[in-house]
């Protein structure tokens, strides 16, 4: 399986932050917050990872990442050249990258320390399918797309930021699709908002019955709120003086 971290976008939740700085170098307490995808990437057993950025930002990843040695990966990088295009617009540019293989796709600005190497073994045994990773949250903000599930983990529903929340999941950045996924962006329609979903490109796979859902420990998407940034920054910094993170 190969690795997708998105890292374009314009960020505008957190301007003035982000009229300069791309959003996903931004720090997380001890390190650029692009270094927990990438960890996680590493985590997980996948060697080659794709980041994808926009034009006036590539160049910042390439000196900070360089070629990935320091994590133990192989880094290429792409441009997003449309960064209003959203997530599934960005996912579409790794179609020569993935080279018919399945894909690991983690949004940038996301901030957990679940290891995805067990769901990753189990996910290549599969047929074909998709699967994404939920996070249970006492109450539901309307920033995510939320997840019905059964029991067997199989996904009935997502829908994104909606008014009224079916369950208590929220869908975090994290993907893993076959095969077949260019094919079925290729299908997707912009939404309301202008932007290819990443959640309408998931409920292709709910619509076939191959969406598997598992929950993870925790998580913070640092890119939604300054509170949220600060929240993120505050659990690292905790996790770090407790020797549970590094
Ligand atoms: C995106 C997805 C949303 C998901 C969130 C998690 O939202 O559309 O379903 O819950 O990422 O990070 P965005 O942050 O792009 O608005």
């Amino acid at each position: 399986m190969k690795g997708v971290i998105l890292a374009g976008g314009l960020a505008t939740r957190l301007r003035p932050l982000t009229w300069v700085t791309n959003k996903h170098l931004l720090p997380i307490y001890n390190k650029p917050m692009i270094f927990f995808p990438l960890e996680a990437m590493a985590r997980a057993g996948i060697k080659d990872v794709l980041v994808t950025s926009s034009s006036d930002h590539a160049e910042h990843f390439e000196t900070l990442l360089k070629s990935g040695e320091d994590f133990g990966l192989q880094l290429y990088y792409a441009i997003q050249k449309n960064p209003k295009g959203g997530i599934s617009d960005a996912i579409s540019l790794a179609r020569d990258f993935a080279n018919n293989e399945r894909i690991l796709v983690i949004l940038g600005d996301n901030i957990f320390q679940f290891d995805l190497r067990d769901a990753a073994n189990r996910f290549e045994k599969r047929e074909k399918g998709a699967m994404i990773f939920g996070m249970k949250m006492p109450t539901i903000s309307s920033q995510y797309g939320v997840i019905e599930m059964d029991k067997t983990g199989k996904v009935l529903s997502i829908e994104e930021k909606p008014d009224h929340p079916k369950s208590n999941i929220v869908q975090t950045g994290i993907y893993m699709y076959d095969e077949r996924v260019f094919s079925c962006i290729d299908q997707l329609a912009p939404s309301v908002r202008g932007e290819l979903e990443v959640t309408d490109l998931n409920n292709t796979y709910v619509a076939e019955g191959t969406m598997m859902c598992e929950i993870i420990d925790w998580w913070v998407d640092a890119g939604t709120s300054f509170d949220e940034l600060l929240r993120a920054n505050n659990l690292v910094a905790e996790k770090v003086r407790k020797g549970e993170l590094s």
